[in-house]
């Protein structure tokens, strides 16, 4: 069984969905905390599943590196195996990804290495690619870098905005999350052989 903490900032739908598939007792992973950089609208999830929360916000600590520390000793003593940016919108410093590498991945909403950053679904559009979708990777040092552990490609429709286009895309980010997560299980977790 893999333990999971998973952090957010926002609604929190890749979370309900991981949530709703540890429902089947034959799904391999439990998600132990659910942890926010902000009083985020998905922590009511975790609330729901009776699953404990923490909200560590940056403005309370005088630098990053202290705040992603609070953050880091929120985790460690959970000793968790996987670590889930599910839509966590801060950038982590190096320090927190060494401390838990390789055992952080993240959701994004574009086929990386395309349209990396905060902005991927607009600048999608905006370039006017015909084709996009999602990417769960492993979280290195860099902003949406890290080894691909899985992708699917979501067609972009004429009449598309960054709302319907963003939707289309979450509910191809849902499977995939569930799937890598069935994945990393079955593996014994070590994605860094699988990267
Ligand atoms: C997702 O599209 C994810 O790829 C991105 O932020 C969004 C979070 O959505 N990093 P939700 O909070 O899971 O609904």
């Amino acid at each position: 069984m893999l333990s999971v903490v998973v952090l957010i900032s926002g609604s929190g739908s890749n979370l309900l969905a991981l949530l709703q598939a540890t429902k089947n007792p034959l799904f391999p992973a439990k998600v132990l905390a659910v942890g926010s950089d902000k009083p985020a609208p998905g922590l009511e999830h975790a609330d729901l599943y009776g699953v404990p929360t923490f909200v560590v916000e940056e403005k309370h600590f005088a630098s990053r590196d202290s705040w992603a520390e609070k953050l880091g000793e929120n985790i460690s003593h959970l000793d968790p195996d996987l670590i889930i940016l599910a839509g966590f919108m801060k950038v982590l410093p190096k320090s927190f990804v060494a401390k838990f590498s390789p055992r952080i991945i993240n959701i994004h909403p574009a086929l990386l290495p395309n349209f990396p950053g905060a902005h991927a679904v607009r600048d999608a559009l905006t370039s006017g690619a015909r084709e996009t979708g999602a990417t769960v990777h492993i979280v290195d040092e860099g902003v949406d870098t890290g080894p691909i552990l899985a992708q699917e490609a979501v067609t972009v429709l004429p009449a598309d905005d960054e709302n319907t286009l963003h939707e289309r895309i979450k509910l191809v980010e849902h499977k995939l999350l569930i799937d890598t997560v069935k994945f990393l299980a079955s593996k014994q977790l070590e994605p860094s052989k699988v990267g």
